[in-house]
């Protein structure tokens, strides 16, 4: 037998699930997806959206899925934000028509993705400095495709997008001296509201961000532009900026998993959201009283913002309440709440649901959702943009 054949006979790993498994012969870890609360959040978001006049562009990074995009402009999204250009590809072949990066970028192996993704998609990108104006504009003219630009205002993160009215003006006057950009409006992204616990605080902050968005339209406005479209918001100030005057598109894109990180939030307004991602685990060893090791650490679950808020068994077979204390990079261990002395050795083999902290890069772990209701595998959805972060 020739070496090349010994290899193509090799065996694979099976696949972690089929349509019609219950969970509890899933293969563990898996990133599993409760349909009817995932169903309940993008129903909701749209309808919201719709309710205010608002434009809904979700944001693809969130969940990495051109399955999960498809289901959002069904229920009606204008498309969807992306925050790399690679990322985007995955969504411009699944027919996702209109995708906005909503993010700076340079180089010429971005120039050559944007223009190679504007012959396919319309296509709208995010611009802050001249330079990146100039040489997107000179690779869309020499490619003979016209992109939408959005300049980007720093609204209070201090991350990207110009600082000051003069420099969004001069910015919007480099736009219209490359023929092939179309200036079509501003971002205002705020991410440092988002998980600002206290509702009140987080509505008295997006109405200040509001504020600061109407103050740069204001100079636009002055010189007689108008934007088209004036694109921003996440999640956790989603209810403010809808009603705000200022914002006529919407970019969250967390509402959908509503991971461990936006749980923590205070929502007492008019929007609720479910969790539905979980990661599911077995505990596989528990030799000592009080503590147990399941098969989920940190290559399986993203802990940047922090453990799993809470360990819940999937079939409720067992009393003990576990805590999830800390992640080894493929061990979670858990303790016994309250219970240092508990036997812990009956809780082998049993199987864990666990909320993310955060859900963006938990999904970037993954290559697939495991999606199902009420515990039977009903669909399986590849996360086809994971890794792409270019
Ligand atoms: C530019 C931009 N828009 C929208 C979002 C979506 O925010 P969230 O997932 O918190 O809803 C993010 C998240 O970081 C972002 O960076």
């Amino acid at each position: 037998m020739t070496r090349s054949n010994a290899l193509s006979m090799m065996p694979v790993p099976p696949v972690a699930a089929r349509v019609g498994d219950t969970l509890d012969i899933v293969a563990t870890p898996s990133l599993t997806v409760d349909l009817d609360a995932f169903d309940a959040n993008l129903a909701a978001m749209a309808k919201f959206a719709a309710r205010h006049g608002v434009a809904l562009r979700p944001h693809a990074k969130a969940h990495k899925s051109s399955a999960i995009a498809r289901r959002q402009v069904e229920a009606g999204a204008v498309g969807v934000c992306c925050q790399k250009l690679s990322e985007a590809y995955p969504f411009a072949a699944a027919g996702i028509s209109s995708i906005h990066i909503s993010n700076e970028f340079v180089g010429v192996d971005k120039l050559a993705m944007a223009v190679e993704l504007a012959s396919h998609v319309r296509l709208s990108v995010c611009v802050d400095s001249l330079p990146q104006v100039t040489a997107l504009g000179e690779a869309a003219s020499r490619a003979g495709v016209s992109i939408d630009v959005l300049a980007e205002i720093d609204a209070g993160q201090h991350r990207c997008g110009v600082t000051s009215e003069g420099a969004l003006l001069t910015l919007v006057d480099g736009i219209a001296a490359q023929s092939a950009l179309r200036f079509t409006g501003i971002q205002a992204y705020q991410g440092g509201l988002q998980h600002i616990v206290e509702y009140a605080a987080r509505k008295a902050e997006a109405e200040r961000t509001a504020e600061c968005v109407a103050r740069y339209l204001r100079a636009l406005e002055a010189r007689g532009l108008r934007c088209g479209i004036v694109t921003g918001s996440g999640t956790g100030t989603v209810e403010f900026d809808a009603t705000s005057g200022v914002f006529t598109e919407l970019q969250p894109g967390s509402y959908l998993f509503m991971d461990g990180d936006y749980g923590d939030n205070e929502w007492t307004g008019a929007l609720r959201w479910h969790h539905s991602l979980f990661v599911l685990s077995t505990v596989m060893s528990a030799m000592r009283p009080g503590a147990a090791v399941c098969d989920v650490g940190l290559k399986g679950l993203a802990v940047d913002s922090g453990l799993p808020r809470s360990v819940k068994w999937l079939d409720g077979s067992s009393d003990l309440t576990l805590r999830y204390v800390s992640a080894n990079d493929e061990h979670g261990m858990l303790e016994a709440q309250n219970a240092p002395d508990a036997d812990t050795s009956q809780v082998i083999g049993k199987r864990l649901c666990l909320p993310p902290g955060h859900c963006d890069p938990t999904a970037n772990l993954y290559d697939e959702y495991v999606c199902h209701r009420n515990g039977r595998v009903e669909e399986i959805w590849p996360i086809d943009a994971r890794g792409l972060s270019r």
